[in-house]
């Protein structure tokens, strides 16, 4: 078959094959070749048990893979092949040197722009779908036009604003897509063939255009905006806690002014995942950057109550078990760093489980789908950690339950059960408040939830 148009996306992972899986199954006329480095990566998206999990995505792979969607390994001869060319590689914190900790590690981009530029030997169009620092662009421009001969490329910026769990919906049925481009001749022209591609399934209103820094800069602060919107609320939590107020009920209150908004205003353990944290960072490394230490003092302020939170919860947990976990078995039901995903990037629940360790907890980890990745984060811990898919094993024996992640699962299991194989008193702490806690505390349950009282059978004695 003749394909319309030939497209590559390097770098296989998390954002770049829900994207170009969803480019394949609406564009048939379109060839979509995904390509990695990591080679187990590729055998594994070619097998029947592609190497994560999201939602519908399973679907859509096997409906499109062979037919206009493929995995390859050959980069040098799939850059030359291909015109339009997305750049999906990781960009995580940079570790070391200037910036360590906070600016954007920048060097698989670059190592990538560095081979499009000496395998290309016709034009392209290199798109950037990873989060990267404002004016990356410009670097990357630099890097292509040192060619000094007749290809040219035009660089777009076209961030990916899909969330993990929902990215099939969110890529089927985007907010809205946006396409930075140089306003050049060649830079419109570029743009309107990406537009187009996109105009297949998303109504034209939706695409929204912009010059290449306002795209780069709108994609970290619309994630900066959702982390700013947890941390608010968790940092309300703390208050609800101090004054018997209740954060549900105040989020639904503040949330039905439609100025603000109901979404994203659930309080919990904070945020996790591979963006939040590293996509503020990088912001408040570039307001450094740029002589703005006020602003970058306002963004950090975000992560520092997201780590507060944590703290508070792990505190919480020491206290109510009378401080000391030290032989305690603890059952934590979700590893995830959010339901429908079997990613714990920045999962809040590394942090909490390493403390629980090394308060000499024993710990017992249950997830329907993070334990293998779960595994890996904590392989270099020497406390005593069991996985146990089955929540009912799990909880079994144990003195605390402690939810980190939001499961649908975890909301239907049947408490009384768990609590009669629980040693008593038995603890649970909802760090992402969705039980009925009345329920759980009429179970015989010490229940802990976040932002609300807590219903505790000692607090009589107590007084
Ligand atoms: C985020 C952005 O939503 C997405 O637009 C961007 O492209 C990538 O980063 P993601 O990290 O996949 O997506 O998940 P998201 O749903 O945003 O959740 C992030 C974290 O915030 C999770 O740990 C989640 O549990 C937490 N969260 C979210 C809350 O604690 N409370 C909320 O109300 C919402
Ligand atoms: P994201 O969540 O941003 O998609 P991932 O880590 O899931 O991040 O995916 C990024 C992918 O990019 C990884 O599979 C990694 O192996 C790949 N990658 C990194 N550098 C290169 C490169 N130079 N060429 C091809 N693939 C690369």
């Amino acid at each position: 078959m003749k394909f319309q148009k030939k497209i590559l996306c390097i770098g296989a992972g998390y954002v770049g094959v829900p994207s170009m899986a969803m480019i394949a199954a609406k564009c048939p006329d379109c060839r979509v070749t995904v390509v990695d480095i990591n080679s187990q990566r590729i055998d594994a998206w070619n097998s029947a048990e592609l190497p994560l999990y999201e939602p519908g995505l399973e679907e859509i792979v096997y409906k499109t893979r062979g037919r206009n969607l493929f995995f390859a390994k050959d980069i040098e001869n799939q850059i030359r092949e291909n015109d339009i060319i997305f750049v999906s590689v990781n960009t995580p914190t940079k570790m070391f040197g200037t910036g360590a900790g906070m600016a954007a590690d920048l060097q698989y981009w670059e190592k990538t722009a560095r081979e499009i530029l000496q395998y290309s030997r016709s034009p392209k169009i290199v798109i950037e779908k990873s989060t990267l620092p404002v004016k990356t662009a410009l670097a990357m421009e630099r890097i292509l036009s040192s060619a000094k001969g007749k290809i040219t490329f035009e660089v777009l910026s076209n961030p990916e604003f899909m969330a993990e769990g929902t990215a099939i919906q969110d890529l089927e049925n985007p907010d809205r897509v946006l396409i930075g481009s140089r306003e050049t001749k060649s830079g419109l022209k570029a743009r309107a063939e990406l537009a187009g591609i996109y105009a297949r399934w998303i109504p034209e209103e939706k695409i929204i255009t912009s010059n290449i820094w306002s795209s780069e800069l709108s994609k970290l602060v619309a994630n900066a905006f959702l982390a700013q919107r947890v941390s608010s609320i968790n940092s309300i939590s703390a208050l609800c806690e101090k004054t018997d107020a209740n954060i549900a009920e105040v989020a639904r209150a503040v949330g039905m002014d439609s100025r603000v908004g109901s979404k994203f205003l659930n309080a919990g353990i904070g945020f996790g995942g591979s963006c939040f944290k590293k996509d503020i960072l990088n912001l408040v490394y570039l307001c450094n950057y740029y002589g703005l230490p006020e602003v970058a003092n306002y963004w950090e302020s975000v992560v520092k109550i997201n780590e507060y939170q944590q703290e508070r919860f792990i505190t919480n947990i020491l206290g109510s078990m009378f401080n000391t976990l030290a032989g305690k078995k603890i059952c934590i039901l979700g590893f995830a760093f959010k339901a429908d995903t079997g990613d714990t990037r920045e999962s809040p629940a590394i942090n909490i489980t390493r403390r629980l360790l090394t308060e000499h907890a024993e710990v017992i980890i249950s997830d329907p789908k993070a334990l293998t990745n779960a595994a890996l984060d904590l392989a270099d811990e020497k406390g005593a950690i069991a996985y146990m898919e089955d929540p009912y094993r799990a909880a079994a024996g144990c003195h605390a339950l402690v939810i980190l992640t939001d499961w649908d699962l975890y909301k239907k299991l049947d408490y009384k059960k768990i609590y009669k194989s629980m040693v008593k008193p038995a603890f649970l702490f909802d760090g992402r408040n969705i039980l009925d806690h009345n329920k759980c505390f009429e179970i015989g349950f010490n229940v802990y939830p976040i932002g609300k009282p807590a219903l505790s059978h000692f607090v009589k004695q107590d007084c």
